[in-house]
């Protein structure tokens, strides 16, 4: 753990790869480990996050491990296989894994322990408890649904039909991770897509799941139970949240050009790159094409006068984890910023509405929430600088607001770097790469 401070750049430039999708990554491991035969992973993320994940299925009998080629192996026990774990996962930072595999274990009839760091063991896990307590798990946790807990995993599985109470990607995941071991038809209904990850790679590795929307844009997918999964090769591309950093950098530098390689664009996770385009941004995309059913480009970004924007609420799932470095991007642009629908963003690794809100407040930009919207007003010029900014072990948090010291006058200070690489191994480096002065404070 270290304080870092960004100080200003006037030229940030440069080509960079970002490394793997987060939540591709993850649910690579997880539904390989449930494949028969071997899965080979390229471009796995080795953050702190997917390595808890790999941790968590080797306690549960599944060999995941990395080659020397930099390709990660999984050997899956096929589904309804995992092992009893004789010891607690700990997931660290990452609801991710936490709540993906709460819902995975359940349909095992066996019990798991589940803990995590600071952060998680603030985080909402009867989302989760929920759902698979009518799948007949039973989850005992502390108040508030809250970790440490124990999954005692269902004897006979029934599959249900569940309609989202949240636009949570997290939860619906973890219905249909459950629902691979109960016999019949597991349903989601989600009003508001969210991030379907789970959904293409389940295909991917020969489920049989029926996807139809439903009236007034939302989606209903029958996940058909006890499939038998086969072992498929799994390419992930570089991480559109991630790429997000270098990216606005660049924007909002005074001479910035940055190509990010080989991102990610779902069109489910593609709502901050929309968002950018309204406001201005001048971001060119290359070589688009799929890989492992997901659509990639390499994109170009320049610096930009970005004007105040209208974010709709309905966009927030396909952007949920952007607000933060859009808020510093908002923070420079001319005129008045408005987030809407932001209720989920006080249940991540941080309640990011007011760790934004704080943060540039003390970094001298003019911000105010207002019920469930964040509202950030900017004159066309990044703003003064400062801080410490309290980083509340929320890597995008820290990472936000050194992308707002590559373009403040003054810089600004973070109080704590050591949860970067639950996402982003190697940011600072990267960020230095482009011309970043991103430096531990004396
Ligand atoms: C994720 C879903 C989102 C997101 C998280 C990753 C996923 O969470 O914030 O970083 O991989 O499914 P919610 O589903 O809770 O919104």
């Amino acid at each position: 753990m270290a304080a870092l401070v960004s100080r200003p750049c006037n030229r940030f430039a440069g080509d960079v790869r970002v490394p793997g999708d987060k939540s591709i990554s993850h649910r690579a491991l997880m539904i390989g480990a449930l494949a028969a035969g071997e899965t080979v992973i390229a471009g796995l993320l080795e953050g702190d996050d997917v390595l808890r994940t790999a941790a968590a299925l080797r306690l549960m009998g599944v060999a995941a491990d990395r080659q020397p080629d930099g390709t990660w192996r999984v050997h899956g026990v096929g589904v309804g296989g995992l092992g009893e774990p004789g010891d607690v996962l700990d997931l660290g930072n990452s609801g991710t894994g936490a709540r993906l595999l709460m819902g995975l274990v359940a349909t095992h009839p066996f019990t798991a322990h589940f803990t995590g760091d600071g952060s998680l063991r603030r985080r909402p896990m009867a989302r989760i408890a929920e759902p698979v307590s009518r799948m007949g798990a039973r989850v005992i946790a502390r108040e508030g649904g809250r970790m440490p807990l124990a999954v005692i995993g269902a004897q006979e599985p029934v599959p249900i039909a569940y309609d989202l109470p949240v636009p949570s990607a997290q939860v619906k995941s973890a219905v249909l991770l459950a629902g691979l071991n109960a016999p019949g038809t597991t349903w989601v209904v989600e009003t508001r897509p969210s991030r379907d990850h789970t959904e293409l790679m389940l295909r991917h590795f020969g489920a049989d799941l029926a996807i139809e929307p439903t009236t007034g844009g939302g989606r209903a997918i029958a996940l058909t139970g006890q499939p038998e999964l086969t072992a498929r090769p799994v390419r992930v591309p570089g991480d559109p949240s991630s790429a997000a950093f270098p990216g606005i950098a660049g924007l909002i530098a005074g001479n910035g050009e940055v190509t990010v390689r080989n991102v990610g664009l779902n069109p489910l996770r593609a709502g901050l790159y929309e968002t950018l385009a309204e406001m201005g941004a001048d971001i060119a995309y290359a070589d688009r094409r799929t890989e492992a059913g997901e659509p990639v480009a390499d994109l170009t970004f320049r610096s930009s006068r970005l004007r105040g924007v209208v974010v709709p609420a309905a966009r927030a799932p396909s952007m949920i984890d952007e607000y933060p470095v859009l808020a510093v991007a908002a923070a420079c642009a001319d005129g008045e910023t408005r987030m809407q629908g932001l209720a989920e963003l006080r249940v991540k690794e941080s309640d990011r509405l007011a760790a934004i809100a704080d943060g540039l407040a003390r970094a001298g930009a003019d911000v105010t929430i207002e019920g469930d919207d964040l509202i950030v007003r900017g004159n066309g010029r990044p703003p003064a600088g400062g801080g410490p900014v309290e980083t509340r072990m929320d890597h995008r948090i820290a990472m936000a607001f050194l992308v707002l010291g590559t373009a403040a006058a003054d810089g600004v200070a973070i109080d704590d770097d050591g949860h970067i690489a639950t996402s982003f191994p190697g940011f600072v480096a990267l960020m230095n790469g482009l011309g970043g002065r991103i430096e531990a404070t004396a």
